[in-house]
C-alpha cells in the first residue's frame, strides 16, 4: 500500500527568535498566529525544547517519562498556565477547561456523571439523528465540483452538541453565525493570548482583544438564553422532562460542598462544552475526510467494512467497536492533526528536567503535535498509515507517545463521546458517498486554539 505525507508547515530553519523578530518580522508575525509554524526540524528530534520570551520561558518536553510526570504523576505541581485562560476567558470564563485547584476539582466532580459510559450510550440515538440530518445536506452537495467539508463537519458536530446538551437541533442560521464568529474568535484570541504571554504591551493586540470580546458576545448570545430558561425552570420547582446534559448540570449537587452550579457557572460550562465539544471533533473529522480522499484504498476498506457490519440497517451502539478500519483512520488522523496541538502548564516550583533547572513560573507545554510526529518514537512519523494502530511494533508508542485526548486527571472529559460520534459519522458517510480531491486544492494546516486549515477543506463528493 502506498503511504503519503500530507501537508504540514515546513519546519523553520534554526535561527534565534531575536533574529527572527529583527530581520524577518513577517515570520515573527506568522508565529504569533500559528503555533505549529514556528517549529524547527530539531523540535521533532529533541527531548526537551526551550523558547525564551521577554517575560517568560517555555519548555517543551517530549520524553515520555517527563510528559507522564507533568500530566499524571505530579499533575498538581503543574497546573494549567494562565496562557489558556488569557486566550479563552472572554468566552469561557473560569470554566473547567481553564480552571485549577479546588474550583476545577468541584467542576470535574459535578461534570463527570454527564459523561459516564452509560450516558454515552443514551446519547447514541441523538448522534444518529444529527448524522442523518447531515446526510440530507450532503445529498445536495453530491455531484457539485467542490463541497466545503469543514463547514459541514462544524455544522454536524455543533448539531450533536446541541441535541445532546439542549435536546434540540442546531438551525442553519445559528450554524453560520457560530462558524463565522468562532473562526474570528480563534484567530484573535490566540494572537491576543500569546502577545500577553510574551510580555508584549496591550496595544500590540488591541484589535484582536476587541474582536475576541465581540465574537465571544455573539456566541454567548446564542447559548446563554437557553441555559437561563432551563435554570429558572429548575429552580422554580417546575417539573423537568429533559434527559440531556444540561439537565444533568442544572440538577447536579456537589457531593462535597452540597452546592449546585449558579447561573454564571452554568453558562460558562455550557459554552465550554459547546466549543470544546464541537470544534475539536469538527477539525478532526474534516482532516480524516481529507486524508481518506488522498488514500482511496483506505476509503474503500472503510466502505467495505461498513457494508459488512451494517448492511442496510442503522448502526447500533455495539457496532462501534466492530468498525475497526474507520476507527484506525480516525486515530491516525488524530496523530497527524491533533486538534489540541499544545497543552500549556506552569511549573509551580523550581524543578529539574533532564539535568536542566526549570525555574518556578516557567511554562511547560506538552505538545501532542510534536510528540505524535517525533522522529525517535514513530516510524515514518509524517506519513498517513492507519494500519500502524494494528502493528504490535507501535504498541509502546501508542501507550506512551499518543495523547490526542491528553492523559491523567485532566484527560478530555468527552473522549468517549468524540470517538463514538466520529465512527457514526465516518462510517455513515463512506457508505453513502465517495470523497475525492479537488484539483489544485491543498489545505494549509495552522495551529491556533485547534489545528485547522486556513483555506478550509474542499472535497468533491459523489453519491455511491
Ligand atoms: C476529537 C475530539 C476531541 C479532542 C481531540 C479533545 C482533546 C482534548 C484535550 C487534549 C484536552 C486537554 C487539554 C489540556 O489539558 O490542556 C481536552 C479537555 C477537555 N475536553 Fe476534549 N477533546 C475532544 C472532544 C471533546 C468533546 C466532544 C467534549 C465534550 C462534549 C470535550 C470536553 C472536554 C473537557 C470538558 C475538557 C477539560 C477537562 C478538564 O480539564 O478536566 N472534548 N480535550
Amino acid at each position: 500500500m502506498s503511504h503519503f505525507v500530507p501537508p504540514y508547515p515546513k519546519p523553520m530553519t534554526k535561527r534565534s527568535w531575536v533574529f527572527q523578530m529583527l530581520l524577518r518580522p513577517w515570520k515573527f508575525l506568522q508565529w504569533r498566529t500559528c503555533s505549529i509554524r514556528s517549529l524547527s526540524n530539531r523540535a521533532y528530534d529533541m527531548h526537551l525544547g526551550e523558547i525564551r520570551l521577554p517575560l517568560t520561558t517555555i519548555v517543551i518536553p517530549t520524553q515520555p517519562d517527563i510528559v507522564k510526570r507533568v500530566l499524571v504523576d505530579e499533575a498538581e505541581k503543574f497546573p494549567k498556565s494562565r496562557m489558556m485562560a488569557d486566550m479563552l476567558e472572554m468566552l469561557l470564563g473560569d470554566s473547567i477547561f481553564v480552571s485549577n485547584g479546588d474550583v476545577w476539582k468541584r467542576q470535574r466532580r459535578m461534570m463527570n456523571p454527564a459523561f459516564e459510559q452509560a450516558r454515552i450510550k443514551v446519547v447514541f440515538d441523538l448522534m444518529l439523528d444529527a448524522a442523518n440530518a447531515l446526510f440530507e445536506r450532503m445529498d445536495k452537495l453530491a455531484g457539485q465540483p467542490e463541497a466545503a467539508i469543514d463547514a459541514e463537519m462544524t455544522h454536524v458536530t455543533a448539531d450533536i452538541i446541541f441535541r445532546t446538551i439542549f435536546s434540540r437541533s442546531f438551525e442553519a442560521e445559528e450554524a453560520m453565525l457560530i462558524y463565522r464568529a468562532f473562526n474570528e474568535f480563534q484567530e484573535a484570541a490566540y494572537a491576543h493570548g500569546l502577545a500577553r504571554t510574551a510580555g508584549l504591551p496591550n496595544w500590540v493586540s488591541y484589535f484582536q482583544y476587541r474582536t475576541s470580546r465581540r465574537t465571544a458576545k455573539e456566541i454567548r448570545a446564542v447559548l446563554d438564553p437557553i441555559v437561563k430558561a432551563r435554570y429558572d425552570s429548575f429552580h422554580a420547582g417546575e417539573p423537568q422532562t429533559h434527559n440531556d446534559i444540561l439537565q444533568s448540570l442544572v440538577s447536579v449537587k456537589d457531593e462535597v460542598t452540597g452546592t449546585h452550579f449558579d447561573l454564571r457557572e452554568l453558562c460558562e460550562q455550557v459554552a465550554m462544552l459547546f466549543l470544546a465539544g464541537h470544534e475539536t471533533s469538527a477539525a478532526s473529522l474534516s482532516w480524516t475526510l481529507y486524508l481518506i480522499s488522498m488514500d482511496q484504498d483506505i476509503q474503500e476498506r472503510m466502505f467495505t467494512e461498513a457494508e459488512e457490519v451494517l448492511g442496510a440497517r442503522e448502526p447500533q451502539f455495539s457496532d462501534i467497536r466492530k468498525l475497526k478500519v474507520s476507527r484506525n483512520a480516525f486515530d491516525e488522523t488524530l496523530r497527524l492533526y491533533p486538534p489540541v496541538a499544545f497543552m500549556p502548564r506552569v511549573a509551580e516550583h523550581q524543578c529539574t528536567m533532564r539535568d536542566k533547572t526549570v525555574e518556578a513560573g516557567t511554562i511547560v507545554s506538552i505538545s501532542p503535535w510534536v510528540i505524535h510526529r517525533h522522529r525517535r518514537y514513530w516510524a515514518r512519523p509524517d506519513e498517513f498509515d492507519p494500519d500502524r494502530f494494528d502493528d504490535p511494533a507501535t504498541t509502546e508508542a501508542q501507550r506512551n507517545c499518543y495523547l490526542p485526548f491528553s492523559k491523567g486527571q485532566r484527560v478530555c472529559l468527552g473522549a468517549a463521546f468524540a470517538q463514538q460520534e466520529a465512527v457514526i459519522i465516518l462510517s455513515g458517510l463512506v457508505r453513502r458517498y465517495r470523497f475525492d480531491q479537488v484539483p489544485g486544492f491543498e489545505p494549509k494546516p495552522t495551529g491556533r486554539l485547534t489545528v485547522r486549515s486556513t483555506n478550509g477543506i474542499k472535497l468533491k463528493v459523489t453519491k455511491r
